[in-house]
Formats: C-alpha cells, sequence, structure tokens
C-alpha cells in the first residue's frame, strides 16, 4: 500500500472540500426532494429508485432491491485493497408534518422526522465526493442504504442478503442527525452509544365479578398494579446503579365499567439496557417477578418478550480514526466525545455486530433558524449546513480506515 505523505493528505483533504463546497446546493436539494416525498419502512420504493438511479447515473455498482427496498452501491479504487462501508437509512415516520416550509411532505401522515432524509443526502455526497477521487482510492468504498430502520428493521434482513460480504467489509462507519446538538458539532463516543430496544407484552388472567365482591374474584388490575411498581424495583434494587435499565411501561388495559372486576387486564411496555449481558438476563428476571406476584393470587399469565434491537456498540479503534478524521475536517474545537450513551434505539446496532464500526452524531441544532426539536417532533428539522462538510467526514474517515 502506498503511504499517503502528510502533503498529500492536506492536498486530498482542500480537494474534498471543495467538491463539498461546490455540490452542498445539490445535496440540499436532494435531501429536500426525500423530504418532500418520505416514506416508511420497507416501501421506500420511490427514495430507493431515486438513490439507486442517482448513483448508478454517477457510475457506481449498484445493486437494486436488496431485502426488499435496500440499495447498496460500491465504488472499486484503482488499487485493491480493505472495503469500508457508510451506512444510511431510508425510512420516514408515520408522522404528520407541521413544519410549514416549502419542502413540507407531500405525503399526508408521514414525515421524515429522524432525519433519514439527510442521512441520504450525506451518504449521497460521501460518493459523489469519493466516486471523483476513486484513483486516489486502495480498496473500495461501499454504500450501503437500508430500510425500515424505524421498524421493523432494515439492518438485520440486509445483512442476511449478503451485504457485508462481495467484498468483505472490513469496518464500517454511519451517523444520525442529532435534533439536541449544535450545527457543526459532531460528537464520537466508544463502546456503548444507544441502548437495546426490546418489549414486554403481558396478559394477567384472573377472574371476573362483582366489585362488590372482591373475595370471590381474582383481581387481575391489582395484581398488574403490583407488577408495573415491582418492574421499577428490578431497576432500583436489582441493578448495578453504574448499569443503566429503563423499564417503562406505556400501556395498561383492563376493565370497562366502574363496578365489574375484569377478567384480565393487559400490559405494554419498553425495556432497554446499554449492557448486552445485563440485557439477556433481564427476561428471566422479569419473569421470575411476574410469576412470584401472580401466582400467590391464584392469577395467570402470557408473557411476550420480543427481543427487538441490541445494543450499538462502538469499536474504540474505527471510532479514535473517524475521530481524527473528524478533527481533520472540521477541527479540534468542532469535535466532541459524547458525554453519555443515549437510550435510544438503532438497529444499525447488527452491522456492528458484525463488523468493526462506529456510529457518530451530527449536530443539527440552529435556534438561529429556528431549528430546535428533536427527532421525532412534527416540528424536526436539520439545519442543511451540515450537508457540507458531514460528507468529508465520512470520505476522509473512508480514506483513513483503508490506509490502515
Ligand atoms: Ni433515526
Amino acid at each position: 500500500m502506498v503511504k499517503m505523505e502528510q502533503a498529500e493528505k492536506t492536498d486530498l483533504l482542500a480537494r474534498m472540500k471543495a467538491l463539498a463546497h461546490a455540490q452542498h446546493a445539490e445535496l440540499v436539494n436532494i435531501r429536500r426532494h426525500l423530504h418532500e416525498n418520505p416514506e416508511l419502512g420497507f416501501e421506500e420504493v420511490a427514495t430507493a429508485q431515486y438513490i439507486a438511479d442517482y448513483l448508478a447515473g454517477l457510475g457506481l455498482e449498484v445493486t437494486r432491491q436488496v431485502a426488499k427496498t435496500g440499495v447498496v452501491a460500491l465504488i472499486r479504487g484503482v488499487q485493491p485493497g480493505k472495503t469500508v462501508a457508510i451506512r444510511a437509512d431510508m425510512d420516514a415516520l408515520p408522522i404528520q408534518e407541521l413544519n410549514e416550509v416549502p419542502y413540507k411532505s407531500k405525503h399526508p401522515g408521514k414525515m421524515h422526522a429522524c432525519g433519514h432524509d439527510a442521512h441520504v443526502a450525506a451518504a449521497i455526497g460521501a460518493a459523489r465526493i469519493l466516486w471523483e477521487l476513486r484513483d486516489q482510492i486502495n480498496g473500495n468504498v461501499k454504500f450501503i442504504f437500508q430500510p425500515a430502520e424505524e421498524a421493523p428493521g432494515g439492518a438485520e434482513p440486509m445483512i442476511a442478503a449478503g451485504v457485508l460480504e462481495n467484498p468483505t467489509v472490513d469496518a464500517i462507519i454511519g451517523g444520525h442527525v442529532w435534533g439536541g446538538l449544535e450545527s457543526g458539532i459532531i460528537e464520537v463516543m466508544s463502546g456503548p452509544t444507544m441502548a437495546s430496544s426490546d418489549i414486554i407484552r403481558l396478559k394477567i388472567i384472573g377472574k371476573g365479578g362483582h366489585a362488590a365482591q372482591p373475595h370471590t374474584t381474582i383481581d387481575p388490575i391489582v395484581i398488574a398494579s403490583e407488577i408495573v411498581g415491582a418492574l421499577q424495583k428490578l431497576v432500583s434494587r436489582q441493578t448495578d446503579p453504574f448499569e443503566s435499565v429503563v423499564i417503562s411501561i406505556c400501556s395498561f388495559h383492563a376493565g370497562d365499567v366502574f363496578n365489574v372486576i375484569p377478567h384480565s387486564a393487559y400490559l405494554e411496555g419498553a425495556v432497554r439496557t446499554l449492557n448486552n449481558e445485563l440485557r439477556q438476563e433481564l427476561p428471566q428476571k422479569i419473569e421470575k417477578i411476574i410469576r412470584g406476584i401472580t401466582e400467590p393470587y391464584g392469577a395467570t399469565y402470557e408473557l411476550d418478550y420480543y427481543l427487538g434491537y441490541p445494543v450499538t456498540v462502538n469499536d474504540p479503534g474505527v471510532t479514535e480514526t473517524v475521530r481524527k478524521a473528524a478533527v481533520s475536517v472540521l477541527g479540534a474545537d468542532k469535535v466532541r466525545v459524547a458525554a453519555r450513551a443515549s437510550m435510544g434505539g438503532e438497529d444499525y446496532a447488527y452491522f456492528l455486530n458484525k463488523v468493526p464500526g462506529t456510529y457518530i452524531r451530527i449536530g443539527t441544532r440552529n435556534p438561529e433558524k429556528g431549528i430546535c426539536q428533536e427527532m421525532h417532533h412534527p416540528r424536526f428539522d436539520i439545519d442543511e449546513a451540515v450537508l457540507e462538510l458531514t460528507p468529508v467526514v465520512y470520505a476522509q474517515a473512508a480514506f483513513d480506515l483503508l490506509a490502515e
């Protein structure tokens, strides 16, 4: 492998920045086109076609309909070498947009309220830059546009479809726009950065009867209430205070009328943690509590414990390379190590379980432009200024990872 001299590196970065500046307006248009035309998970047909046509038009090797609506695009460098992947998710949310902007969603009840439109635009931006500079690439850069990040998850089926093979991906990078972080700032983090995201669905089966004769019934509301309280003690009394566990029972349905004790109660909730080992223990611990409370009352239960996305765990080595790349592009004052992980879930975790990689946070908050909302808010928007240098961060990181 040819080692790049410092002067060459500086020259390369200057070229990338010039390309980024020249393409910024185009990327804003791409992002706005996607924003106006949001599609939900596994329905990203037009989005996928737009991305695939665009990149095929540039000259990239494009594979369509991977795991239904996914797109993979490849740049082969002039010299053989490693393969770095850049991942972007494409799906929107079932939210009615409340922003009054020229690029407001044209699809009622659907909105890019999580910034995946910007993720696609930034990845396309990196593809444009790297395509232009492909004679300087030793190895390959693969772009993975995945469906259905919000639900039910497109990363796993894309991996099953072989996106990490042919050529085999050695490292992967990706990022999420971050509504709470100032525009222009990038945050990196080593280790767990986003939580696992599991679901409990629980039915307590008691025995209904007259409200005035509780002793002839098995009251599922009292039992379910005890369970809700006890699960919080599992968090506060049975979990190491230095670990993060969240159990939120968000749905509680029982009964129809004031004077009838119902037959059953139904609970649904979210279980999140930043520790994959702890996550594996939680289903048994939770079930033990449910059994311990229902049994003495003579009630029974049906528990459906759904394992969703795993913990998103960033590789320390790749994270450090990407941090340095971001510093070279943005300056040291614009790149921070995140103070703590997020309890949000992210199906990028599946890629990180297979390949070392990292997931960065791209600050997009800009109160001067009225952009202050967090993700999933009906007024969420991003500061499009970040579409200039984010692609350069990806491209620089790709060059640096390929050179390792
Ligand atoms: Ni998202």
